[in-house]
C-alpha cells in the first residue's frame, strides 16, 4: 500500500528518494511523486504507474539541486489513481505525503473551502495540507502540527515540508512510520527497507510525536516538550529484488518454500523451543486475521479442534475488531500476519490486548508493528516476500498452526506418533514443485474458462479458500470455494457446462462424502478435477494433481503449493502482472 520516504543530507536527493520508492514497490501501488526542495523553491513530481516512468520524468524535467525532500507511492482510497490525486500535495506554504485515511476529511474541507480554501484533487490528504497551512498563519509549525493533531480523525503517516523553513516534519497515527539516523543525514519512512541501505538505527515514531529532522540533528516532540526516544537497531537485509533466475517474484517464493519450511521445522525439532508452541493451558482460541493468512487460521482451526481438543473460531480482523468479545479466563487471540502491519490486525490485537486477554502473534516481519506489540510472538522468518500474492509465507503459517496442534495434542496425550513425522515434509515438498508440466498442462484446461469452484469438506474447505483467493487474485479468473455438502443448497444453480470444479481430499473419511458433491456438479456438466494425496489416489477418469501422502497433520503443506502452481500457470496464460495484481496491495494498512 502507501510509502513514504524522506531525506535531508548531502546526497543527491532524488537519488536517495528513487531508491526508497523501488525498495517500497513490492507493498502495491499506482501513482508515485516526489517534492525536493533547494532551500528556496519546492519542485513536485508526480507519474502515474510504475516508479521507473517517475524516475524518466524526474530525469527530464528536475530542475532544482536539492538537499532534502519527500516521496510517495499511493495506492488509491480517496479518489482514482491520477495524477492529480498522486502524492505530494501541496497548499498554501504546507507540501506535504500521506499514508492512512481521513475520516472526517469532507467535513474538514467543506468548512475549509467556506473559508477560502481552493481543492484540486479528491484526496484527503490535501485537506491536512489546507489545514495546516491555515494553522500556520497564526502559530508556530509545532503548535500548528498540534492543533491539526487536535482536528484529524482516522489513520495517518505524514512527511511534511513547510516553504522556506529547511527541515522535514513527521507524525503518525495507526500508520506506521520511522525516523532513520544516519551520519549528517536523517530519514522518514513507512518501512525501513525504505532507507536500510543509508542506516540500520531508527526511531519508531508514537501518536502525538513530531519528528523534526535537519541534516545533523533530530527532535522530537510531544504535547509542546521534547523528548528522548530509544534508537533501535534493524538487522533488516533490506529487499532482495532479484528473481534469481525466476520470470516471477511469485515463482520464486513459491520454489523457496522446501528451503524455508526446513528451517522453521529444524527450528522446533528442539524440544525446548517447542514449548513455546504448547496450548494446554487455553480452552477457547480466536484466531484473527485477514486473506490468506485468515485461511491459514482456517487450517489452524481444523487441526486445533481435531487433534488439539481446543475450540477454536477463525475472524477476519475487519469483523473481530467491531464485535462484542466473548473471552473466558483461557481464551488466547492468535493474530496471523506476513507483513505485520496489516491495518485491521493491528486494531484487533490491540484491542485484545486492551481487554487484558492473551495474545500470540504468528508473524513474518521482525520488524513489524505486530511482531514488536503482541503478547508473544512466533516468528515464521519466511524472508521477504515480493510478489504481492503470499505463497511461502502463507506455507509456514500453515506449518506454525500444524506444529501447535501436534505439539499441544502430543502433551495432552491425544496423539501417539513422533514430531520427527514433520521432517519429510520439505522433501516431499520438493516433489509436488517438481511436477511443473502437470500443472501447466491442466493450467491450459482451466484459463479460458469465465469462472470455476473449489469444493471439499472440513479441512480441505480451509485449503479451497485458499486455492480460490490465489487463483482469482493473480488470474483474474472469478473462482469460489465452497464446503462442498452445501453446495446443493442454492449456489449449484451456477454450475455451467464445462466449468471446473475443482475437488480437495486429503481427509480419508470424508472422501466418499466429497467425491459425490463432485458428482452432483458433473451430472450439470462440470469438468471435475481432483487434488488429492497419493495413498487416496484411485481417481482414473478425472483431471488430477496427486501429492505424496504425508500425514494428517502436513498434507495441507503439500496439496496449497500445487494450487499456488496451478493459480500461477493459469495467469501466465491469462497475461496477467503475476507480481502486482491490479488493484492489490502487498501490505493492506488502511482499514
Ligand atoms: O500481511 P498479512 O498477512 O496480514 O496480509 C493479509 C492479507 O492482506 C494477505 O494475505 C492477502 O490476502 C494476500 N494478497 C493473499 O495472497
Amino acid at each position: 500500500m502507501c510509502g513514504i520516504i524522506g531525506y535531508i543530507g548531502g546526497k543527491k536527493t532524488t537519488d536517495v528518494l528513487l531508491e526508497g520508492l523501488y525498495a517500497l514497490e513490492y507493498r502495491g501501488y499506482d501513482s508515485a511523486g516526489v517534492a525536493i526542495c533547494d532551500n528556496k523553491d519546492i519542485e513536485i513530481i508526480k507519474s502515474v504507474g510504475r516508479v521507473s516512468l517517475l524516475e524518466e520524468k524526474i530525469n527530464k524535467e528536475s530542475k532544482i539541486k536539492s538537499n532534502y525532500g519527500i516521496a510517495h507511492t499511493r495506492w488509491a482510497t480517496n479518489g482514482e489513481a491520477n495524477l492529480t490525486n498522486a502524492h505530494p500535495h501541496k497548499i498554501g506554504k504546507v507540501t506535504l505525503v500521506h499514508n492512512g485515511i481521513i475520516e472526517n476529511s469532507d467535513l474538514l474541507k467543506e468548512k475549509l473551502i467556506k473559508e477560502g480554501y481552493k481543492f484540486n484533487s479528491d484526496t484527503d490528504s490535501e485537506v491536512v495540507a489546507a489545514l495546516l497551512d491555515k494553522y500556520l498563519k497564526d502559530n508556530d509549525v509545532l503548535k500548528a502540527i498540534n492543533l491539526l493533531i487536535k482536528d484529524l480523525k482516522g489513520s495517518y503517516a505524514l512527511g511534511i515540508m513547510i516553504d522556506n523553513d529547511n527541515k522535514l516534519y513527521a507524525l503518525r497515527k495507526d500508520s506506521p512510520l520511522l525516523l532513520g539516523i544516519g551520519e549528517k543525514e536523517n530519514f522518514l519512512a513507512s518501512d525501513i527497507t525504505a532507507i536500510i541501505k543509508h542506516t540500520n538505527k531508527y526511531i519508531l515514531l508514537e501518536p502525538k510525536e513530531i519528528a523534526v529532522l535537519e541534516e545533523d540533528k533530530y527532535e522530537i516532540f510531544k504535547d509542546g516538550n521534547k523528548i528522548e526516544k530509544e534508537v533501535l537497531i534493524s538487522d533488516s537485509k533490506g529487499i532482495d529484488n532479484s528473481k534469481n533466475g525466476y520470470s516471477h517474484h511469485m515463482m520464486k517464493e513459491i520454489m523457496e518454500e522446501p528451503i524455508v519450511l526446513k528451517r522453521l521445522i529444524d527450528r522446533f525439532s528442539d524440544e525446548k523451543e517447542r514449548k513455546n508452541l504448547d496450548l494446554s493451558n487455553y480452552k477457547e482460541i480466536d484466531i484473527v486475521a485477514c486473506g490468506s493468512a485468515m485461511y491459514a487460521g482456517l487450517v489452524g482451526q481444523n487441526l486445533f479442534e481435531e487433534y488439539a481438543g481446543i475450540k477454536t473460531t477463525v475472524y477476519p480482523a475487519s469483523e473481530y475488531r467491531y464485535k462484542k468479545k466473548i473471552y473466558n479466563q483461557k481464551t488466547l487471540v492468535i493474530l496471523v500476519s506476513q507483513s505485520g502491519e496489516t491495518a485491521d490486525t493491528i486494531a484487533a490485537m490491540r484491542e485484545a490486548i486492551e481487554l487484558n486477554v492473551d495474545t500470540l502473534a504468528i508473524v513474518n516481519n521482525p520488524d513489524s508493528t505486530i511482531a514488536r506489540e503482541a503478547g508473544k510472538i512466533i516468528l515464521t522468518n519466511a524472508g521477504v516476500e515480493i510478489a504481492v500474492a503470499t505463497t511461502k509465507a502463507y506455507i509456514l503459517q500453515v506449518c506454525v498452526f500444524a506444529m501447535m496442534a501436534f505439539t499441544t495434542g502430543k502433551n495432552k496425550g491425544l496423539i501417539k506418533e513422533d514430531f520427527s513425522l514433520f521432517n519429510e515434509v520439505p522433501n516431499k515438498l520438493k516433489l509436488v514443485l517438481e511436477k511443473q508440466d502437470e500443472y501447466k498442462e491442466l493450467a491450459k484446461k482451466i484459463y479460458k474458462k469465465e469462472s470455476c469452484f473449489f469444493i471439499g469438506r472440513g479441512i480441505d474447505y480451509a485449503l479451497c479458500m485458499e486455492g480460490s483467493l490465489k487463483l482469482k487474485e493473480v488470474s483474474y479468473l472469478h473462482s469460489e470455494a465452497y464446503q462442498a455438502g452445501e453446495l446443493k443448497h442454492g449456489t449449484i444453480s451456477l454450475v455451467e457446462e464445462g466449468m471446473p470444479v475443482i475437488c480437495i481430499i486429503s481427509d480419508k473419511e470424508l472422501k466418499d462424502k466429497s467425491i459425490s458433491n463432485l458428482k452432483e456438479t458433473e451430472a450439470r456438466g462440470s469438468l471435475g478435477i481432483i487434488v488429492t494425496t497419493e495413498d487416496l489416489d484411485d481417481f482414473d477418469n478425472y483431471l488430477k494433481i496427486v501429492v505424496p501422502s504425508s500425514s494428517k497433520y502436513t498434507d495441507s503443506m503439500l496439496i496449497v503449493p500445487a494450487l499456488q502452481l496451478l493459480s500461477y500457470y493459469v495467469a501466465l496464460n491469462r497475461g496477467c502482472d503475476i507480481d502486482k495484481p491490479r488493484n492489490l496491495a502487498k501490505s493492506v494498512t488502511v482499514e
